[in-house]
């Protein structure tokens, strides 16, 4: 029985414009949720912005601007390049929406009432890079936030407080269960190294701004940006607004983030559910970061990458499949743009894209130009079972470039096959027939398989092989089951899918 599937992004910041670092945690949720709608499983896959705290309320200022209306601006900027990366979110949250306060004050009222947070003074150093307050241990040269590289503030308040101290044993037993609700281990070990250091109570409302949601019983408070911010992926499941959705969906959830939020996802966010009676989530993803000649891409160092630059010179797939394929989820990787050209003429022009252009201009050739019907016992039908079993296992466990290199050896297996029997030297009759309905079939499995990473050449494929609908209304894991390309279809020629590009 196909289940329920729910997978978010982070909500990306306002202050900033759309990054391939914000691409490629937005396109990795994109595949692995259409990988899950190909199973048959009802999906619900959230992205969003985060559109409230200091650091936003100063970048509307810098910009003369009043918060909102800089956050309509900047929120747009991030719908269109998804839009631009074909990703399918079943919805977007922005946290200035009427329906997230609604579930900020509940969930925070709801956690105050179970006896979990207090008033107090506060005082310490902020990062607002962060939006976190950092013990002075922490920081570099007394002074500078490890990840920003920027002095820090000190800040002064009185602020109502949330009891996370309390919640070390239950934060253990989480974190130590099995298997890991957090992958990889190493990031669980992390999340665990936190707990174990000891944690304070943290602060989590404001008095010295305005731009947030208001504290319900302190109006001349907002909440502190985080613990507004981590609520969204309970908001779009119905908290607060739709409790029968909400129970549908909670807590089958599973979250991709970058390693600089374990903290808030791990440890804030797992205690605060558990302050509010809610279970935990189900999983927590997290990657590292795209490096920029070694360094974390960011706005003062310039040396962000816009979405759009690439898929100019790429195409919209080439950017997904490099960023599915080549980097993988987990450890840091290095971008460069050579290194884009090389995966892109492997892959894409030279195995897939070659591949496809052979099979047409055969079966034109030596078919008539129809399709013939693959062979029950072709060798090819043991590598599609396993490439299929590979790909599976895989995208289940959030491994993208894992399921990709399994997914291509069925291609590299379709292509050696085609040059070991050279059906472009045989005569027209039942023996090149075979082949190329085998190779077919190959084919028409690869491009279900392929779908979540490069939807659109896909259904290119699909439709040049003259299949009826598209690969997404496909259902896994029958449609990979060998023997299906029924023969007899016209198979049309057409434009290399992935021109060579030239380093
Ligand atoms: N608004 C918070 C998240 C709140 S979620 C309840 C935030 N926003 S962010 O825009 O600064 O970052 C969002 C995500 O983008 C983080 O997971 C971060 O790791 C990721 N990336 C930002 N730059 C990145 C790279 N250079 N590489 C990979 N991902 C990076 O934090």
């Amino acid at each position: 029985m196909p289940g329920r599937f729910y997978v978010t992004t982070p909500i990306y910041y306002v202050n900033d414009a759309p990054h391939i670092g914000h691409a490629y945690t937005t396109v990795t949720a994109d595949a692995v949720a259409r990988w899950h709608r190909l199973l048959g499983e009802e999906t619900l896959f959230l992205t969003g912005t985060d559109e409230h705290g200091l650091k936003v309320q100063r970048a509307a200022e810098e910009h003369g601007q009043t918060p909102l209306a800089w956050a309509d601006q900047t929120t747009a900027r991030f719908a269109e390049a998804w839009e631009l990366l074909r990703i399918s979110n079943d919805d977007y949250i922005r946290t200035t929406e009427p329906r997230h306060h609604r579930a900020v004050q509940e969930l925070l009222t709801r956690i105050k009432d179970n006896g979990w947070i207090y008033q107090d003074t506060y005082a310490g150093w902020y990062c607002v890079g962060c939006e976190a307050y950092y013990a002075e241990s922490d920081l570099d040269d007394g002074n500078v936030c490890p990840i920003h590289g920027r002095p820090v503030e000190w800040f002064e308040e009185e602020n109502w407080f949330f009891k996370l101290s309390a919640f070390e044993d239950r934060l253990t037993e989480w974190l130590s269960q099995e298997p890991s609700p957090v992958k990889p281990d190493g990031k669980r070990n992390e999340a665990l190294g936190i707990v174990r250091q000891g944690l304070e109570d943290v602060s989590i409302s404001r008095s010295s701004i305005d731009w947030g949601v208001p504290v319900p019983w302190d109006p001349g408070h907002v909440f502190y940006v985080w613990y507004d911010a981590l609520i969204n992926y309970a908001t779009a499941a119905g908290f607060g607004s739709d409790e029968a959705a909400f129970e549908r969906w909670w807590p089958e959830v599973h979250h991709l983030i970058g390693k600089d939020i374990i903290r808030f996802h791990c440890v804030y966010w797992p205690a605060m559910l558990m302050a509010a009676e809610l279970a935990p989530p189900k999983s927590v993803h997290v990657h590292g970061f795209l490096l920029v000649g070694g360094e974390k891409m960011s706005k003062t160092k310039l040396n962000q990458i816009t979405p759009a630059e690439l898929v100019d010179d790429f195409g919209v797939d080439g950017f997904r499949h490099h960023f599915l394929h080549d980097q993988p989820f987990g450890p840091d990787g290095d971008f460069s743009y050579e290194g884009m050209v090389t995966r892109y003429n492997a892959d894409l022009a030279n195995n897939l894209g070659n591949l496809l252009s052979r099979v047409a201009t055969v079966v034109d050739k030596k078919c008539g130009g129809v399709g013939p019907a693959p062979d029950a016992g072709s060798p090819l039908a043991a590598v599609a079972t396993e490439a299929y079993a590979e790909t599976a296992a895989a995208w289940d466990r959030v491994q993208p470039s894992v399921a990709l290199d399994a997914t291509w050896r069925l291609i590299r297996e379709t292509n050696a096959h085609l040059e070991a029997n050279e059906p472009w030297k045989m005569e027209p009759g039942p023996e090149v027939e075979r082949v190329m309905g085998d190779a077919l079939e190959a084919l028409r499995i690869v491009t279900v398989l392929a779908s979540p990473a490069v939807p659109d050449s896909c259904r290119e494929i699909w439709r040049r092989i003259g299949l009826p609908g598209s690969p997404e209304d496909q259902r896994l894991p029958d449609a990979a089951t060998w023997g299906q390309y029924p023969g007899g279809l016209d198979v049309a020629k057409g434009d290399p899918l992935f021109p060579r590009i030239k380093a």
